[in-house]
């Protein structure tokens, strides 16, 4: 049977999966060309990383799927001083696609409208998915609450995704608890295009992300997710440990080890960029370790295209 396929501006992918970027340095090239070669579109996270290690992981993702002529995009985050520069350098590269959070501007739809490339934005709710509409962009994610990572709301996916679906014409993609085939029929159902999975694609082999990470996914039991409050001035979805347990009283005065000084506007309370940085090192108690929701239901590390695979027999089956 004939899978759906995720289309917006150019891109055609054989399978309606879009793998979400993931910072910091957990979303590179490793899991980006593992995902646009099994048949998804891949996404590498330019948070966190240099300009020339972006352009480093976007030539070798491309290397790596070119065989398969898999779509691969960059994630950046529109909280960080270095946007622009990061948008420039990607489109430069001539990525297949631009995807952005945490905010918007009117300056990345007419960069990427230079470039003919497409740009998409993360969105929560209607009123942002109009705006972004308007300004020109290619298609949406629209993210529920059970997103690992930074959150823009408190309400479920499934919630708001119709809302969003009523009020824009341009392709919409679901994410936030992806977990199964089942849950992709039900988007689909409900009119999305696709949807976008973070999560699942953590704890793959391919994944660039630390083994202590990765088995953090496999151990983590129901309910062992905790909003904490970043720098960034949103909550992000996270697995509890010694570093959550620390910074989620917000009263609590922290010691700030090192800044980065990465964000436009950022609190000071600690530095979230070390915390991620110390996670990505294998750090998992004292770094920040964002999951989505339903990251207990990951048992055990697979590859990308395993994963793919029983999500699109998971998918047929729920039809
Ligand atoms: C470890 C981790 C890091 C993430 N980092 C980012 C990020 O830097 N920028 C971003 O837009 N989204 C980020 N996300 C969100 C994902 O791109 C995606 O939208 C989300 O994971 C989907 O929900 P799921 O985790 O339930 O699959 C992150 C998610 C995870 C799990």
């Amino acid at each position: 049977m004939e899978l759906p396929r995720l289309q917006f501006a150019h891109i055609k992918s054989r399978v309606p999966i879009i793998q979400g970027g993931m910072g910091v340095g957990i979303s590179l090239s490793g899991l980006a060309a593992a995902v646009a070669n099994a048949g998804g579109i891949g996404t590498i996270s330019g948070t966190g990383i240099s300009i020339e290690e972006l352009r480093m992981h976007i030539r070798k993702a491309r290397e790596k799927s070119k065989e398969r002529m898999g779509y691969i995009g960059v994630n950046i985050l529109f909280a960080v001083k270095d946007f622009a520069e990061k948008m420039q350098a990607a489109l430069e590269e001539k990525v297949d696609f631009i995807i952005s959070g945490a905010g918007i501007s009117r300056d990345m739809y007419a960069w990427g409208r230079e470039h003919n490339t497409p740009v998409i934005s993360i969105v929560s709710s209607a009123k942002v998915a109009r705006l972004s509409e308007k300004l020109g962009a290619a298609a949406l994610v629209v993210e529920g609450f059970e997103a690992g990572g930074h959150l823009g709301t408190d309400r479920s996916l499934f919630d708001i995704l119709p809302e969003v679906i009523e009020a824009v014409k341009i392709p919409v993609i679901a994410a936030g608890g992806i977990m199964t085939g089942e849950d992709i029929a039900r988007a689909l159902k409900l009119g999305a295009s696709g949807v976008q999975i973070g999560t699942h694609f953590v704890a793959s082999h391919e994944c660039d992300a630390p083994l202590a990470f990765k088995e953090m996914y496999v151990k983590a039991q129901q309910g062992d997710t905790i909003l904490v409050k970043t720098t960034v001035g949103l909550h992000g979805r996270a697995i509890k440990n010694s570093l959550t347990d620390h910074i989620s009283n917000e009263t609590t005065k922290l010691h700030i080890e090192k800044c980065y000084s990465c964000l436009k506007i950022c609190s000071h309370r600690f530095c979230t960029m070390d915390v991620l940085m110390k996670s990505l090192a294998g750090d998992v108690e004292n770094g920040l370790v964002f999951a989505g929701s339903r990251v207990h239901e990951i048992k055990e590390i697979r590859s990308v295209q395993q994963i793919i695979d029983t999500l699109m027999e998971e998918y047929q089956e729920a039809r």
